[in-house]
């Protein structure tokens, strides 16, 4: 595995690469777990070249979130992804990425879409990522690019942003993987204290019994939602949203729509936690 930190030297070595075949990119802030591996080798299944880049993004995190406090695991990470076969790491400086002050960065908005739930509490969250993606995509010029469906918002609003854009990059979505009792990968599970992980696989499992019961016919959204986030509150979360939306697009469903999503947010002790179920019906 190569790692590159700067522009020339990626873009040479990807346009060398991209003559010869195809170049998946998988985009990550690092502290790398199954997940994201999980991410790698989707990608090899893909493409011939996998492109994966560590950058901690300061534009997505809010005031007053984790920026300065996620966990920056550069080491591990990178045994990781060589185990995994990756080709390239890309692990650019933070001055490559935005050279200008941030009140002087171009930055890219989906609207609608990343004003919606997580968008709803982190109102800068969504123009960060689209901002990143977008530059990390000028700059790796991947052929296709994966990201997980834990992020489920995420990665529509990156596949709003490629279409709107006319940007020539296919996006892949992959499944959440999923620790033994339930709980969705995520690097911010380090967060949790030995009690608050106990109980954090109930997220899912609540959301799996909304599933359910809307794969049964029940299309009473408010009081599945009502009483879902009741449930987490009584469980000892901190509920931000529960939420069944129409796969599509995350609006409101109608009462005959076939293809929902139900997602959820919600916060124990530091971590905040999301997850989401697809339901086909
Ligand atoms: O999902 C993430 O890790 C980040 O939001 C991403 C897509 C790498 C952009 O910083």
């Amino acid at each position: 595995m190569i790692t590159i930190n700067d522009l020339n030297g990626l873009r040479a070595q990807v346009d060398t690469w991209r003559r010869g075949g195809n170049v998946a990119f998988v985009p990550t802030m690092g502290n790398l777990h199954d997940g994201h591996l999980s991410l790698v080798r989707a990608a090899r299944t893909l493409a011939d070249r996998v492109v994966v880049s560590i950058f901690v993004n300061p534009l997505q995190f809010g005031v007053g979130e984790d920026f300065e406090n996620y966990p920056r695991t550069l080491e591990r990470d990178s045994a990781m992804l060589e185990g995994e076969g990756t080709d390239l790491l890309f692990a650019p400086p933070v001055e490559l990425i935005y050279p200008k002050p941030q009140d002087q960065q171009t930055r890219v908005e989906v609207p609608g879409l990343s004003g919606l739930l997580c968008g709803a509490s982190r109102p800068v969250h969504f123009v960060g990522v689209a901002t990143v993606v977008c530059k990390l995509f000028n700059m790796v010029q991947p052929d296709v690019a994966l990201f997980g469906k834990k992020d489920f918002q995420q990665l529509m609003v990156i596949a709003r942003m490629v279409e709107d854009l006319a940007m020539p990059v296919r996006i892949v979505g992959v499944d959440t993987r999923r620790e033994s009792d339930g709980l969705a990968m995520s690097s911010r599970n380090g967060y949790l204290t030995p009690d608050e992980r106990a109980k954090a696989p109930m997220l899912y499992r609540v959301l799996g019994g909304m599933a359910d019961k809307l794969r049964d016919g029940n299309s009473d959204y408010a009081g599945l939602q009502a009483q879902a986030a009741t449930e987490l509150d009584h469980l000892g979360f901190t509920t931000d949203y529960v939420a069944i939306r129409r796969a599509a697009d995350l609006l409101a469903p109608s009462a005959d729509e076939g293809e929902l999503v139900v997602l959820a947010a919600a916060y124990l002790g530091k971590a905040r936690l999301i997850d989401n179920i697809e339901v086909s019906r």
